[in-house]
C-alpha cells in the first residue's frame, strides 16, 4: 500500500457508508486518509465533492484521491475538471490497476450503488499499490496534459 501518503476522501450522500469504510481501510493500512465528508446523509451535489477532492491532489496536498457516487460517473467527471486530474472510475480490480500502469491516475472513482464493500476494498487496493510504468504510456500522459493547456 502507499503507506504514509495523504488520500483524501469524498462522495455525495449516494455513498458516504462505503467511504467510511474505505478510509478506515486506508487508515489500516498506514496511510492518511483525509476524509473531506459530507458528514451527513442530507442529499447534496456531487460536483462540489468532486472537485474539493480534486484541488488537494492537484495542489500537492494529497497524493491521491478517493471519491464516491451512486455510480462513480458524476463525481468522476467534476473531479476530472481541475486541471492536473486524471480519475478513472472503476468496478473492477483489472481497471483499477490498469489506470496506474498506464494511465497514471492520481484519483479513483467507485459506484456505491455499483459495487459492495468487498469489491470496492479490492478495487482500492489494487489503485494503490499499482506503480505507474511510464516509458511509451508517458508520452500518452504528456498528450492528456497537453489537451489542459
Ligand atoms: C444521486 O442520486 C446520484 O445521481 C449520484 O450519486 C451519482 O450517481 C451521479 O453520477
Amino acid at each position: 500500500m502507499t503507506a504514509g501518503h495523504r488520500i483524501v476522501l469524498s462522495s455525495d450522500h449516494a455513498a458516504i457508508q462505503l467511504r467510511r469504510a474505505i478510509a478506515a481501510h486506508i487508515a489500516g493500512h498506514g496511510s492518511v486518509a483525509v476524509d473531506i465528508g459530507p458528514a451527513t446523509p442530507e442529499s447534496t451535489h456531487y460536483p462540489k465533492h468532486g472537485e474539493a477532492a480534486a484541488r488537494l491532489v492537484a495542489s500537492g496536498d494529497c497524493r491521491f484521491g478517493i471519491i464516491l457516487c451512486g455510480t462513480g460517473q458524476g463525481i468522476m467527471m467534476s473531479a476530472n475538471k481541475v486541471k492536473g486530474i486524471r480519475c478513472g472510475v472503476c468496478a473492477d480490480t483489472f481497471s483499477a490497476r490498469m489506470i496506474r500502469q498506464h494511465n497514471d491516475a492520481n484519483m479513483l472513482s467507485i459506484g456505491a450503488r455499483v459495487v459492495g464493500e468487498g469489491l470496492a476494498l479490492d478495487i482500492v487496493d489494487a489503485f494503490l499499490t499499482t506503480q505507474f510504468e511510464g516509458g511509451r504510456h508517458a508520452t500518452r500522459v504528456d498528450m492528456i496534459e497537453a489537451l489542459e493547456r
